[in-house]
This record gives structure tokens, C-alpha cells and sequence, in this order.
């Protein structure tokens, strides 16, 4: 048996951002759910405010906002970003947080997220009950803590939080990596069947990402 409900927007699990936009002297904060890359080369984003944020203002200002991804430690953050509005309230001091400058936008970053992409609107667009911000992801700003030895970024280390249907949750367990379904397996260990043809190259262990 299975239910057939109106459409809605059921995409899980997403990750609840702290957008930060303003300046230095006047950041704020807004947690952005609808977001979403939708281009590797050149790397650009989205993201879905409705206008009556106070947000929507500042980043229709200035045409720039970083992206903050968040972490368990910034849980009540990413919540209390989300339920209060920049009108009222100055939330990084609210909140005992930290504008850091970036080094492509004025706008500032989050300091306590260990990763963040500043961007500049390329183009607006009205949907509905949100405009979709169309953005060029100019620069990624990395805690040094998340890269290994050899300079590789090392995600895993930073706690990310996902959002799926009003609730937050932290990364579960690896349960494979990008390519794995192609990827050849070491000697003794059991593979599944190759697919008629041969196996192809996969993207295995390329860069070859979405
Ligand atoms: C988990 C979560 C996700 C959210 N996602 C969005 C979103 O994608 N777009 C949006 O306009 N508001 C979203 N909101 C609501 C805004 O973050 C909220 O209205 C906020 O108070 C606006 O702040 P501002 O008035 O300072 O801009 C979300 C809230 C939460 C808690």
C-alpha cells in the first residue's frame, strides 16, 4: 500500500545553512533550508528566501551572502536563525557568534562554521512564496582542522547537520563513497556481478564528481 498526497516540498535530508549576509558592522543571520548547487564549472548555488525576510532586503542590496555550513555544535543556532528575524535582534551577538571577513564579498562569514562559500547574486528569481537567488560561489573559506596532512579535505571531521521534516540530525555512518558502485574490489573480497559488457570505468577514485 502507499499514500498519494498533494504536492509538497518533500526533499530530505537538506542541509539547514546559516546564510550570512550584511556587513561587518551590521551581519545577520538567516537559515536557508532551500539550497542547493546547480553548477560545478563555474561552481554557482542557490538558495529560496521569501521577501518578507529581513535577509532578502540586505542580500538584494549588496548582491552577496556566504553560505555556512552547519554543524552539530551550532544546532540552537541554526534553529533560533530560523525563528528570529534581523529586525529585531542583532543574532551574532544574541548569540555569542563571530563575523569573520571573507576575502572576495563584504558580506561577512560565520567564524564558528568551519566552512563556508562566499558568493554574488548573479540573478533573482520570483517562484512563488520564494525568489530563487542564483549565485557564483567566488571563494570557499576552510578551518585549517579540516584538511589532512597532504592538504585533503577531510568533511567528516567538521559534524555536519542535516534537516528532514522539522527535525535536525547529524551524519550517520559511511556507508560508501562516490563511484563505489563501479569501483573494482580488492582480491577475496566478494563483488557483485559485472554488468554484461564488461565494467566500464567508473568514476572511481577521479574527481569526476556531480
Ligand atoms: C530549518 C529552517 C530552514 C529554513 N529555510 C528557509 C528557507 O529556505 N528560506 C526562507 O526564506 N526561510 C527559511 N527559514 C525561515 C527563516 O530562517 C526565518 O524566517 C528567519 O527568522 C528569517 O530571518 P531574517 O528576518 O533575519 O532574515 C528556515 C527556518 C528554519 C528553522
Amino acid at each position: 500500500m502507499r499514500e498519494v498526497w498533494k504536492g509538497s516540498p518533500l526533499l530530505a535530508p537538506v542541509a539547514p545553512v546559516l546564510v550570512s549576509c550584511g556587513s561587518m558592522e551590521r551581519p545577520n543571520l538567516i537559515t536557508v533550508g532551500w539550497v542547493g548547487i546547480v553548477s560545478t564549472q563555474p561552481p554557482r548555488l542557490s538558495i529560496s528566501i521569501r521577501p518578507e525576510r529581513y535577509s532578502y532586503g540586505l542580500i538584494c542590496e549588496s548582491g552577496e551572502f556566504a553560505v555556512n555550513l552547519p554543524t552539530r555544535a551550532l544546532t540552537r543556532a541554526v534553529d533560533w536563525c530560523g525563528v528570529k528575524s534581523g529586525r529585531e535582534v542583532d543574532k551574532f551577538a544574541a548569540l555569542g557568534l563571530h563575523a569573520l571577513e571573507g576575502s572576495a564579498i563584504s558580506a561577512p562569514l560565520l567564524a564558528e562554521s568551519p566552512a563556508a562559500m562566499e558568493c554574488r547574486v548573479f540573478e533573482r528569481i520570483p517562484l512563488g512564496s520564494h525568489d530563487l537567488f542564483l549565485a557564483d560561489i567566488l571563494a570557499v573559506n576552510l578551518e585549517s582542522s579540516l584538511l589532512d596532512e597532504k592538504g585533503k579535505l577531510r568533511l567528516e571531521r567538521a559534524g555536519l547537520l542535516a534537516y528532514a521534516h522539522g527535525e535536525y540530525y547529524t551524519l550517520g555512518k559511511r556507508v560508501g563513497s562516490f563511484g563505489c558502485s563501479v569501483r573494482k574490489r580488492r582480491q577475496g573480497r566478494t563483488s557483485p556481478k559485472a554488468p554484461a559488457g564488461g565494467r566500464k570505468k567508473g568514476p572511481g577514485n577521479s574527481r569526476n564528481r556531480p
